[in-house]
Order: C-alpha cells, then sequence, then structure tokens
C-alpha cells in the first residue's frame, strides 16, 4: 500500500469527479481516475469497458481471479439459505471451514474464523498474550499486519505517524534482505544467522522480560517483497522457544497456494504456534482465519480467552472459503502458481537483461517483486520512475502496485491471479516491457 494525501482526479466526468472531491473520504492511495465498473477472470474493466489486467489480484486477494463461477454459485446460493447468525450459533460451513483447515498442518488443528487479515491479526496476538501471560511483540520493521490495534502496533512499513502511541512492548527487527544485505559473509552474501543473533540481542536489552510473540510474514509483501531465506524461520523459531514466546506467522498474502506451496512456512519445514489466513482465503471476499494447536487453544480457553466479533463464524464467507479450497484443489491451483511463477520470473528476469533500471527480480511462485533503481552500483530506489512505469502500464491497460515508501525501494508487487493462462502472463510482460521503455 502506498501512502498519499493526493486529490483524486476527475473519474467519469465532471459530475463524478464532483461528488468524489465533496464525499470520498481520501484514505492513503492515489485513486485511479477511471471508475471500475465490473470484473472477470484477470480483468478488471472501466466504465467504457476497457479492460484491465490485473497483476495485483485486487488487493492481493483474487486467488482465484474476479467473479470465479463457483465463487459465484457459491454466494448465489448461500446468501439465500443462510449469511449471518449470532456469534454463538455455528453452522455446516462453519464446521466444515474450520475441520477442513484444521486437517490440512499437524499442530495446527483449531480454527478461528473472522474477517479481515488486521482482525486475525488482533486475535492472534491477543490469543499469544493471553496464553504466554506476557505483552511484548516482536516484528520486522518492514512489516504489515494491519491497521487496527495490536496489527497496527506491529506494523511498521507505514502509518505509524500522526495518531498518537501504540500499546508498550513493541519491537522491531531488521528482515534479513539479500539485495541489501546488512551483514555478510566474506563473499559479500547476506549472513541471515549473524543479524538474527545481533537482532535479538537487542531485542533482550529492551524487553522487560515480557515477550510473547515474534509475528512474520514469511515474504515481506508491502515492505517491497522480501522472502525470508530458508533456514530463517527455523532459527526464529529457536530463537522464540529460547525465550518462551510464541512464533505467529501471517501468511495474508502467500497463504493458500500463492507461492507454490498450500502455505510459504511448509518449504522451511517449520509450523509456526499461531498461523493466520486472509486476503487469499476468501479470494476477494472478506474471510480470515487463526490456526492454533489442540494445547495453545485449551490454555487460552482455561485463561478465559475472548474474541467475539459481529462476522465472527459466519457462514457465507464460510462458504465461500470452502469453495476457494475446492477450486485450489480441484484445479491444482498450487502447483499452478509455481509453473507460472516460473514463466512470470522468467520473463521479468527477462526485463532485468534489457533494461538497468530494473535491479533486482525476486519473490516465490506467484508473488514476485521487481525493484526499480536509478543504477545497478548505487540501488538507489528511483521512486519517479517507478511512478512513470506505473501510469504508463495503465495507460496500456495493465494494473501493477508499486510500493514506493523511500526506505524500502520503488518495487512492483507483482501477483496474478492463480488462474492466469500463459498468454495473459505474456500481455502483462509484455506491457511491462513497453511501459518500461517508454518511462525512459
Ligand atoms: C501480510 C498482511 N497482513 C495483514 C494485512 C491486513 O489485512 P486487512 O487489510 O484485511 O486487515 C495485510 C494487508 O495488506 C497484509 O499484507
Amino acid at each position: 500500500m502506498q501512502m498519499t494525501g493526493d486529490t483524486p482526479k476527475a473519474a467519469g466526468g465532471d459530475a463524478m469527479q464532483g461528488k468524489i472531491e465533496r464525499h470520498v473520504m481520501r484514505y492513503g492511495p492515489v485513486f485511479e481516475p477511471r471508475l471500475i465498473d465490473r470484473a472477470e477472470g484477470s480483468y478488471v474493466y472501466d466504465s467504457a469497458g476497457a479492460p484491465i489486467l490485473d497483476f495485483t489480484s485486487g488487493q492481493m486477494s483474487a486467488l482465484l481471479g474476479h467473479s470465479h463461477p463457483d465463487i459465484v454459485r457459491t454466494v448465489r446460493e448461500q446468501i439465500g439459505r443462510l449469511d449471518h447468525l449470532f456469534s454463538g450459533m455455528l453452522s455446516q460451513p462453519v464446521v466444515d471451514l474450520c475441520a477442513r483447515l484444521g486437517s490440512l498442518v499437524p499442530g495446527l488443528e483449531k480454527v478461528l474464523l473472522l474477517s479481515t487479515g488486521g482482525e486475525s491479526n488482533e486475535a492472534a496476538i491477543r490469543l499469544a498474550k493471553t496464553v504466554t501471560g506476557r505483552h511484548e511483540i516482536v516484528a520486522f520493521s518492514k512489516s504489515w499486519h494491519g491497521m487496527t490495534g495490536a496489527a497496527a502496533a506491529a506494523t511498521y512499513s507505514s502509518a505509524r505517524r500522526g495518531h498518537g502511541p501504540v500499546s508498550v512492548g513493541n519491537f522491531a527487527i531488521p528482515a534479513p534482505h539479500a539485495y541489501r544485505p546488512r551483514f555478510t559473509h566474506a563473499d559479500g552474501s547476506l549472513d541471515w544467522q549473524t543479524e538474527l543473533d545481533d537482532a535479538f540481542a537487542q531485542v533482550d536489552s529492551q524487553s522487560t522480560g515480557s515477550l510473547a510473540a515474534f509475528i512474520a510474514e514469511p515474504i515481506l509483501s508491502s515492505g517491497g517483497i522480501i522472502e525470508l531465506p530458508e533456514g530463517y524461520i527455523a532459527a526464529l523459531k529457536r530463537k522464540c522457544e529460547e525465550r518462551g514466546m510464541l512464533l505467529i506467522l501471517d501468511e495474508a498474502q502467500t497463504g493458500v497456494g500463492r507461492t507454490g506451496d498450500l502455505f510459504a512456512f511448509q518449504r522451511d519445514g517449520v509450523t509456526p504456534d499461531i498461523l493466520t489466513l486472509s486476503k487469499t482465503l476468501g479470494a476477494g471476499l472478506p474471510l480470515s482465519a487463526v490456526l492454533t494447536s489442540a494445547e495453545i487453544e485449551e490454555q487460552a480457553h482455561a485463561k478465559g480467552f475472548m474474541f467475539l466479533t459481529t462476522h465472527v463464524s459466519d457462514p457465507l464467507p464460510a462458504a465461500v472459503g470452502l469453495t476457494v479450497l475446492d477450486v485450489l484443489e480441484r484445479d491444482g491451483l498450487t502447483a499452478r502458481a509455481r509453473v507460472a511463477g516460473a514463466r512470470l520470473r522468467q520473463g521479468l528476469e527477462g526485463l532485468m537483461q534489457r533494461f538497468d533500471c530494473v535491479g533486482d527480480v525476486r519473490g516465490r511462485g506467484l508473488l514476485l517483486g521487481i525493484e526499480i533503481v536509478t543504477d545497478r552500483a548505487s540501488k538507489t530506489p528511483d521512486l519517479d520512475r517507478g511512478d512513470r512505469i506505473a501510469a504508463e502500464a495503465m495507460k496500456l491497460g495493465l494494473s501493477m502496485n508499486i510500493v514506493k515508501i523511500p526506505a524500502m525501494g520503488a518495487v512492483f508487487r507483482i501477483a496474478p491471479p492463480l488462474t492466469s493462462s500463459d498468454e495473459e502472463i505474456d500481455l502483462g510482460l509484455s506491457i511491462m516491457a513497453e511501459a518500461l521503455a517508454a518511462s525512459a
């Protein structure tokens, strides 16, 4: 998410522009001037019917593309039968989705169904605090976990300024970054173990002895597609265990097949104490989940854990979640993320060979990033050129999201739906090439 306070430009004529300026509150991003009227598959269509290839899956969520026929059918059927309930009542879709999610990974059997990513992280952090009886939370200094209370207090990539203090006991450590390593081996490669040891020494010196949890994204997305190297999550888990902390993994963007594994942590052979899923789980509809072990759930319950929201255990989004998992499995989309991701990565690496301003290509599966730099030696983020590329791409019918927080670089987050065809991947790459050339 990029943050600016700019005024939205005309959208759909003067009358519409007037309505926007008078009535639509600005909440961060610069609004796309065109109004979007409908969406289908990998495309959104503006009000004049022009297609825009969606290479960010909406807000990194539309895993199955837009208006997937199976999701449309589920929503139509379920809304006419049972949509929302008193929070103490359970329904078949909720029990089935809890059972389905809770059977995927040994050690993550218990499931709580909520609405948004921020909410799932609020619940996860509260769960960790309740179980450990402690309050300190550690996160990465380029993290994004949500806009509310505890999630915002563990979010360091943006939006911390201007609205007063967060709760006490929040610490940040740098995420290991192979493109800009802070600690290196003799050959210049990233020495993440020394960096992690150093970071935890600093955490220990700041802690009041009340460390409850570390919350991490396996690939920091809003932070600029920074992938934790293989072995890092296991080492992080050991640091947590040594201190009696819990490890929370936030797989809002990486979960449900996107990286080529069902969950990104599975590549590393480590199971977190708590896993949160959101964005991709509802594939565009508001559904999130918190998964944990039976032991942690038991302890939390015994200590009076409560997390009651209006839409906890709502049947309509739960039915959608079941359909998302059905389609993912039926159509082999986790494997497809690997294959399409390899095609996309190869194309992006081709762009890096052609255009000097592409300093780095990184990420995994269908969650990739390219970083735009002024030159490869200094690796200085080129925010202006990034803007020009995004604008040219949009003109040519490609929607790409650029993270352009100066301290983090000018990084395009590229995450097409898992249902994207080879032709759509290739079309996106050729528009990107045109946009890169036009932005020079
Ligand atoms: C990794 C991660 N966690 C949590 C969130 C917050 O999710 P939501 O906006 O649904 O509250 C985001 C949103 O971008 C995210 O990227």
